[in-house]
């Protein structure tokens, strides 16, 4: 009995010392461990999904889907979840930052759905302004708008703007209200899509369905909304108000009718680069990418990122792109970060990080089952 019980004072007194020292805080023992529980500071799986990350005065903040049990957790009833970090693998849980609304009438009402929320530090008013995809409580996923939040701390709380379908009333660059063309229909799968968008009639005068979502800011500090519209069938580049809380009027239309979603956008060297997926609910599919010289395009299709088994490259291994991420001071180094959605228990979704490697000017993923920052040191 008493060999017993010091046995488990013993457990006791070395777990009580030990799991904050070794396993807390990690996404997996000092390093990257993709599609493991990644434990946040109180040892909980971090719970960021659909996430984007910014860098401000030396710390990183990762925002994403709070997801609750179930299938339930497909929908939203908590918010956007923020972490912040210095290292990028120990994660404080900085709380909910955009928390949803108990009131029927607000458009972030509990059960409401929102998602890829991403924000972005506007310099000139000393905001952080948070963009995501937000379909209203009851409808599915038809109302596709963009809702706004800003907040003047990182961490939140961030207040509820807006929700808009960008753009209304304007016409895309190159696009000839009278002729109703488009410069580049792409791959046009059906008969009827393609006399669609031909007609303009995937443009739409009431503004532009806005899903699946990113933003970049550039070099002169220029912000973008990048967004999956018509349906999922085209990539929309909307360019935002020098405040990031509107649309300057300036946009366009990539990859017309090729089915683009899960965007993410990053910079290097002077040329622009895009990864997506394509649109298969929660199931991974085959990842795509592109480059362009200039935001505006044209862009290239660079065809699918991953180098990996065949398994492997059908599925993005097992995840959808969500972001890529600068990693701080360390220009031209980036880090895909990718979503292993768990739908039937959507807390469960798992994060799939991995480094972005080069083929020549070609951005490309392998599978690192371990790995660490020191990988963008090594000759
Ligand atoms: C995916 C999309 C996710 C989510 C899901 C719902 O295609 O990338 O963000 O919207 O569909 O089925």
């Amino acid at each position: 009995m008493s060999v017993r019980f010091n046995r488990s004072l013993f457990t006791f007194i070395l777990l009580g010392f030990a799991v904050p020292i070794t396993f807390a805080a990690d996404t997996g023992r000092g390093g990257f461990r993709p599609g493991e529980l990644w434990l946040d500071d109180r040892g909980v799986h971090i719970n960021a999904h659909g996430g984007g990350i910014i860098a401000h005065d030396g710390v990183y903040y990762w925002f994403g889907e709070h997801k609750i049990a179930g299938e339930a957790g497909n929908v939203a009833h908590v918010g956007v979840h923020v972490y912040s970090s210095r290292d990028l693998v120990h994660w404080r849980d900085g709380g909910i930052a955009l928390a949803v609304s108990d009131n029927a009438k607000s458009d972030i009402v509990n059960g409401c759905i929102i998602e890829r929320p991403k924000v972005i530090y506007n310099a000139k008013t000393h905001t952080f302004v948070m963009w995501f995809h937000l379909e209203l409580k009851g409808q599915g996923y038809g109302a596709a708008r963009a809702g706004l939040a800003i907040s003047d701390k990182a961490t939140g709380p961030y207040k509820y703007v807006g929700s808009f379908r960008p753009n209304k009333g304007v016409l895309p660059l190159g696009f000839d209200a009278e002729v109703k063309t488009v410069p580049d229909p792409g791959e046009l799968k059906d008969k009827k899509s393609a006399k669609a968008i031909q007609a303009g009639d995937s443009v739409r005068q009431d503004g532009q369905m806005s899903r699946d979502m990113t933003l970049f800011v550039d070099d002169d500090g220029k912000g973008y909304l990048l967004t999956s519209s018509e349906e999922n069938r085209t990539l929309h580049l909307h360019e935002l108000t020098d405040d990031y809380r509107g649309f300057s009027g300036k946009w366009t239309r990539i990859f017309p009718n090729a089915s683009n979603e899960a965007p993410a956008l990053f910079k290097r060297a002077g040329k622009y680069y895009l990864f997506a997926s394509g649109t298969t609910y929660w199931n991974p599919n085959p990842g795509r990418s592109a480059m362009a010289d200039s935001i505006w395009g044209p862009w290239t299709v660079l065809g699918n990122p991953c180098r990996g088994t065949q398994r492997e490259n059908a599925t993005t291994f097992a995840s959808q792109s969500t972001y890529v991420l600068p990693v701080s001071g360390r220009p031209g180094d980036f880090i895909y970060m990718g979503d292993r959605w768990r739908p039937k228990n959507a807390i469960d979704g798992r994060y799939v990080w991995l480094p972005v490697e080069w083929e020549n000017d070609r951005p490309v993923l392998r599978w690192h089952a371990e790995w660490d920052l020191s990988f963008f040191t090594r000759p």
